[in-house]
């Protein structure tokens, strides 16, 4: 049974769910090192495919909020110190953390040698044989939103609103200019090209080694979702979170291999795969250099060779059950389109998705009729029952049309049983938050789940607008929580 909406603060459960806290903000993941801030995607690796209850979780931590991070709160970024600059670059990027389930509860294993941090000033290198912007690395990974897991066990983490960090270039004068409409500041410390970041970035969870995957091309992009085609070669959807952005797809030319193959971008309306490879294209080599200047500036070549504007393409996932591919387009309110929906697209050759063909269709609305507004992050369950969170922005939050939504939630849509095809809520945020990350355990027995930016309108520590999950007068943490029960289980064991 659904629960009706909150606005609570506090991470307010439908009955038969309960959570606990697994890691905050700040906690030790190891000797060294701290988790990050404002934690994203959520992904559980097992060591064995055999032992489901042990094994690496990987965390985005995708961007801070000074005042809890740095302490800086004002309004003129130049006067940020060196110091609360590299307090700030060592709260994003990612977390691996040994987790294991003993006795019904996961919990962190703090010694494993393999707990590390990831961040902006990881050094990590590019996966072309081309040096980007003169540069074979780059250092740092930030703006880490949603990702992907490859099947042979490895993260993708993806760069989504890098330009916070350090700015972008204008590419449509006659010479490139760095523009820098808001961002933390670090540019006055440490300067580093905008090109460097907005990647894929593929991570090895049990060494911690990774890479950026130019070939998946430079976007904000929210996730990577791959599908392994019958013979054995990669298909990765990506969408470019942004207002009047574009939908993705790669198809690697190998097995295991995210480097060499074909990037295409949809045309919705037609139902089209477009190519942006340099050679097929001439508008592209009119208006580039090369293939990897296409891939830097991917917003610009996608919409020379026709992709679809899109409502702020966000997560994508695929239907176990039906094959089909759904994208989340959260909103886009300069269009007059405040409430989002979940776009369905079912490939011509559905097993394995390398067909240039498609039918596109809205598979869920958002609105008052179906409870939601702004959907975002999205995951199955093992029997195939759709949970998808929704991010309101803070600012608009229980006012005017959203008014009716209450604080951000989790949402059930189950595949089987007498509410089959309803959308349930299940879960409300804190005050502010959002929940992200949604990833369920190999044995479908707990949810981890982000929950993100809780108390991010506080305007100064003495004026919190949340104290979760410490509650009484703490400061607001950002948390990775894991959500089970018996509606869990029940929604899992009906399958009709
Ligand atoms: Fe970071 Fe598009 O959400
Ligand atoms: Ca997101
Ligand atoms: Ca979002």
């Amino acid at each position: 049974k659904g629960m009706p909406h909150s606005t609570a603060d506090d991470l307010v459960l439908a009955e038969g769910l309960k959570y606990d806290v697994l890691i905050r903000w700040d906690d030790a993941i190891s000797e060294a090192d701290r988790f990050g801030f404002n934690n994203d995607y959520i992904a559980f690796v097992p060591f064995d495919e055999k032992d489901p209850t042990d094994g690496m979780l990987w965390v985005n931590h995708e961007y801070l909020h000074e005042l809890f991070v740095s302490g800086f709160n004002g309004k003129d970024r130049s006067k940020k110190t060196k110091e609360q600059v590299e307090k700030e670059m060592y709260s994003v990027g990612g977390s691996l953390i040994r987790v294991q389930k003993k006795e019904g509860q996961w919990k962190p294993v703090l010694d494993d040698p393999r707990n590390r941090r990831l961040t902006a000033k990881t050094e990590i290198p590019f996966d072309w044989p081309e040096p980007i912007l003169g540069s074979t690395t780059a250092i740092g990974t930030f703006a880490n939103c949603s990702g992907g897991v490859t099947p042979w066990g490895t993260i993708l983490t993806c760069e989504e609103n890098y330009d916070m960090f350090y700015g972008e270039t204008d590419y449509s004068g006659k010479t490139p200019k760095r523009v820098r409409d808001f961002d933390y500041g670090w540019a006055d410390h440490y300067d580093y090209p905008p090109e460097h970041y907005g990647w894929v970035v593929e991570v090895n969870p049990l060494t911690g080694e990774a890479k950026k995957l130019v070939a998946l091309g430079r976007c904000a992009h929210e996730c990577a979702t791959v599908h392994q085609t019958p013979d054995g070669r990669l298909v990765v959807y990506s969408g470019d979170d942004h207002n009047d952005e574009c939908l993705y797809k790669f198809i690697s030319d190998q097995p295991k291999n995210l480097r060499e193959g074909k990037l295409y971008v949809a045309d919705t309306e037609k139902g089209q795969w477009i190519s942006l490879v340099y050679e097929e294209q001439p508008v592209l080599q009119e208006n580039f250099a090369n293939q990897t200047e296409v891939l830097i500036r991917l917003r610009e070549a996608a919409k020379l060779v026709g992709g679809t504007p899109l409502n702020r393409p966000e997560d994508i996932e695929i239907d176990p059950l039906t094959g089909d591919v759904l994208i989340a387009l959260t909103n886009n309110k300069p269009k007059g389109d405040y409430l989002g929906q979940i776009l369905k697209i079912k490939e011509a050759d559905s097993a394995t998705k390398t067909s240039l063909t498609f039918e596109a269709s809205t598979y869920l609305a958002g609105g008052e009729e179906t409870g939601f507004a702004c959907p975002d992050n999205m995951a199955f369950d093992t029997v195939g029952n759709l949970w998808f969170t929704s991010d309101i922005s803070g600012s608009s939050m229980n006012k005017g049309v959203y008014a009716p939504f209450g604080n951000n939630g989790l949402f059930v849509v189950p595949s089987w049983g007498e509410h089959k095809g309803q959308v349930l809520q299940v879960a409300s945020a804190p005050v502010d938050a959002e929940l992200t990350g949604p990833f369920f355990a190999p044995d479908g027995e707990t949810l981890f789940l982000s929950v993100q930016h809780p108390g991010e309108g506080s305007k100064s520590l003495k004026a919190l607008t949340s104290h979760w999950p410490e509650g009484a007068d703490q400061a607001p943490k950002p948390a990775v929580v894991c959500i089970s029960g018996p509606a869990l289980i029940d929604l899992a064991s009906n399958m009709g």
